[in-house]
């Protein structure tokens, strides 16, 4: 049988755990798709460096070349706007399914990816985009759809969760506990898109448009960060019976008196009593909280970052989009995150 071709965008903490898996796995992926999988390439900014267990023979430096070169599957692991943008646009045009860890892309200008995804009649998948491991886009995207989803509260950056629950339990400083996060493979590149929200933030905009069926961007979010917290604010918080986390809040509200709605998507440090279910979320720990009409409340919970938790949740999308493909079928579109008329992005802050 004609094995699906599959080429990785990036090989950083999460795109070597993707390729050790598609490796490992392969027997057992093939035997879940019905058909083999093939690596043709990993695209890497640099060549010469020693990956250990990557075959060199499958790295090159030309992305645009690789994803115009018949792959079935493109994923795409590099993380920022540019070159991922341009790239992923690339494969979907030239008929690729696409699977993607990129928050910050989806938030910023997800509505492009999604109209050039359906142009092509494949599939964008996202589930590592948000929260690592926790099944939390799917059941937004499909299983939940049917319902009316009017709160999404979590806490979904493993970075500021590790480092609030240390200076917490154990005392330590922010700036060790900051060096801990990143040997362990949690924090972005530039760890300020952690502290300062912004990864939050894009997170936020994601599980908002999904929740409300709206487009919420990054810029429309209210974001502040754990850089001013400090280890007063943990005491007095701890006297209070609460701990301090980051949350990302989105609420739908309305409709007001002319039967409008808005949206208030935030992120911000907040405190959480202590018997409240998010406040024994620890570590790189994640948890989202969904409140919906019909279904009530839900949690999710589980490991929000690291690489072998995002690459167990890229490589469920890759079995997923392949299925769909040998099928000729592609899965939820650019209905699940088209705009539906919601009459403001509410920034007004409200400490939950
Ligand atoms: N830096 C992110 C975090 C990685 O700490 O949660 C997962 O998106």
């Amino acid at each position: 049988t004609t094995p699906l071709k599959v080429a990785v965008l990036g090989c950083g903490t999460v795109g070597t755990e993707v390729v050790r898996l598609l490796t490992d796995s392969a027997d057992d992926l093939r035997a879940r798709i019905g058909r083999p999988l093939e690596l043709i390439g990993i695209a890497v900014r640099r060549a010469g460096r020693e990956r250990p267990g990557i075959d060199p023979a499958l790295l090159t430096t030309d992305a645009e070349k690789l994803v115009s070169s018949g792959a079935d599957l493109v994923i795409e692991v590099i993380g920022g706007i540019e070159p991922a943008r341009n790239l992923i646009l690339t494969a979907l045009k030239n008929g690729a399914s696409v699977v993607t860890a990129n928050k910050a892309l989806l938030a910023q200008d997800g509505s492009t990816l999604f109209a050039a995804a359906e142009e092509a009649g494949v599939d964008l998948y996202f589930e590592a985009a948000v929260a690592g491991a926790i099944p939390i886009i799917r059941p937004l995207r499909e299983s939940l759809v049917g319902d009316e989803i009017t709160a999404v509260i979590g806490i979904v950056n493993g970075t500021t969760n590790f480092i609030l629950d240390k200076m917490d339990t154990s005392g330590a400083g922010f700036a060790e506990t900051l060096t801990e996060a990143q040997d362990l493979g949690y924090a972005e590149p530039d760890p300020t898109a952690d502290i300062e929200g912004f990864d939050a933030a894009a997170k936020a905009a994601i599980l908002s448009s999904l929740a409300f069926h709206t487009r919420v961007t990054s810029a429309d979010v209210y974001r502040e960060g754990i850089t001013d917290v400090t280890s007063t604010d943990i005491a007095s918080a701890k006297a209070m019976g609460c701990v301090v986390k980051a949350v990302a809040i989105c609420q739908l509200t309305g409709p007001d008196a002319n039967g409008e709605r808005a949206v208030s998507v935030r992120t911000h440090p907040a405190m959480i009593p202590r018997h409240h279910p998010l406040a024994s979320v620890g570590g790189a720990y994640n948890a989202v909280f969904v409140e919906s009409k019909s279904a009530g409340r839900l949690m999710f919970y589980g490991p929000g970052a690291g690489g072998p938790p995002t690459a167990s949740a890229v490589l469920g999308d890759v079995v997923t989009v392949a299925r769909n493909r040998l099928r000729g079928a592609a899965g939820p579109g650019e209905s699940s995150y088209a705009a539906r008329p919601i009459s403001s992005i509410d920034t007004v802050i409200t400490r939950y």
